[in-house]
């Protein structure tokens, strides 16, 4: 039932290849639904414009399935949130077309999201887990993105670091795909690495200014690496497989985990959360928690299914900003695949 002081929001995401419609209720997730494309695994990756047309044909049915599930029609809706950007621009102007002409339907708002800053918000998704104070340090990674974000309330958002070419999520499915794995690598190289032993080989790590990281150096490393032993070997991934995927996997985690500590030291901020699909990974979660115990830090990561792209995180941001009337909901706010925080 819907209290006249209940706020429920539609949440949309389509900035990349997973069209996902949630329903929130104030912070609590009714439904949380996500139809995924795996059209692209036969590519090795995203093709933007496959991405589009899939949309075209999940936000339909995701949407009424995600109503339904929530059991609320339509028209109890008080705003319809829609991620503006930033994403692939074909997936965004789907879902953001979509979203603004149902709340117009409806006349109520339409609520553009920050894709990257809903990825943050998702820690305050109502769940049993403990929310962070602010302001926190998010570490967010994602096959987009990686950043290292100073919050210091649910609008204001700093970076204090960010991947100056490949995103973290990109170089774990860069090398996945080089080791002939299925797309995304990231989940692939996560399980396998479990077998593995991390210091059988090394890579090298490029040195950044600040608090920016580089993924794009380490990508040709490896490459360089597989293929000359391959050379020499033609079963050498198959058969350093595990050991392969572990040494990636830790060199990856290793530079994040490293940034990760400066930024906490450069701030005394001791609340550090890590969230966006990279942070399903379990190695980086394991590194988390020892380092954690070792420094006195508190960390939140949120529920699994808010960690990769989803609707959820988009209503929760919505929520946010319907609450404090934050953003120009007009129709004439357009999708942009590229969006400072
Ligand atoms: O946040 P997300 O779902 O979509 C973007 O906004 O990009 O992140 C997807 C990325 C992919 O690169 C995928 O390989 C990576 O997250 N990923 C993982 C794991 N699960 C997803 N990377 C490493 N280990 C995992 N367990
Ligand atoms: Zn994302």
């Amino acid at each position: 039932m819907k209290s006249n002081s209940d706020i429920l929001i539609l949440g949309i995401e389509s900035s990349c290849d997973d069209t996902s419609a949630a329903v929130i209720k104030n912070d609590k997730i009714l439904a949380n639904i996500t139809a995924g494309q795996d059209v692209h695994k036969l590519y090795g990756g995203v093709v933007p414009e496959l991405a589009s047309r899939a949309h075209q044909k999940h936000i339909v049915p995701v949407v009424s399935q995600a109503l339904a599930q929530a059991n609320i029609s339509a028209e109890e809706l008080d705003a319809i949130a829609y991620t503006r950007g930033p994403g692939l621009l074909g997936s965004l102007l789907v879902g953001s077309s979509f979203a603004k002409s149902m709340a117009q339907a409806l006349g109520i708002p339409a609520i553009p999201v920050h894709h990257m800053k809903a990825h943050v918000l998702a820690h305050f998704i109502d769940s049993s887990l403990p929310v962070p104070p602010f302001p926190f340090l998010n570490l967010t990674v994602s096959g987009g993105h990686t950043q290292i974000i100073k919050v210091s309330d649910p609008f204001t958002f700093e970076v204090l670091g960010k991947s100056l070419d490949d995103a973290a999520g990109e170089a774990f499915d860069k090398a996945a795909k080089l080791l002939g794995l299925p797309y995304p690598g990231g989940p692939e190289i996560d399980k396998l690495a479990r077998q593995g032993d991390i210091n059988r080989f090394s890579f090298s790590k490029p040195k950044v200014d600040g608090l920016d990281f580089s993924f794009s150096g380490l990508k040709t490393n490896f490459m360089n690496f597989v293929e000359k032993e391959s050379r020499r070997n033609a079963d050498f991934k198959q058969e350093n497989m595990a050991d392969l995927c572990a040494s990636i996997q830790h060199t990856i985690v290793e530079m994040l985990m490293e940034r990760l500590v400066e930024a906490a030291e450069i701030t005394g901020i001791k609340h550090v959360a890590i969230s966006g699909g990279v942070s399903a990974n379990s190695y980086l979660r394991s590194q988390l928690a020892t380092t954690a115990e070792k420094l006195g830090w508190h960390t939140y990561i949120p529920p699994f299914e808010y960690c990769t792209d989803n609707g959820a995180m988009i209503a929760i941001a919505g929520y946010f900003d319907f609450q404090k009337k934050a953003s120009d909901t007009s129709l004439s706010q357009s999708a942009t695949a590229r969006w400072e925080m």
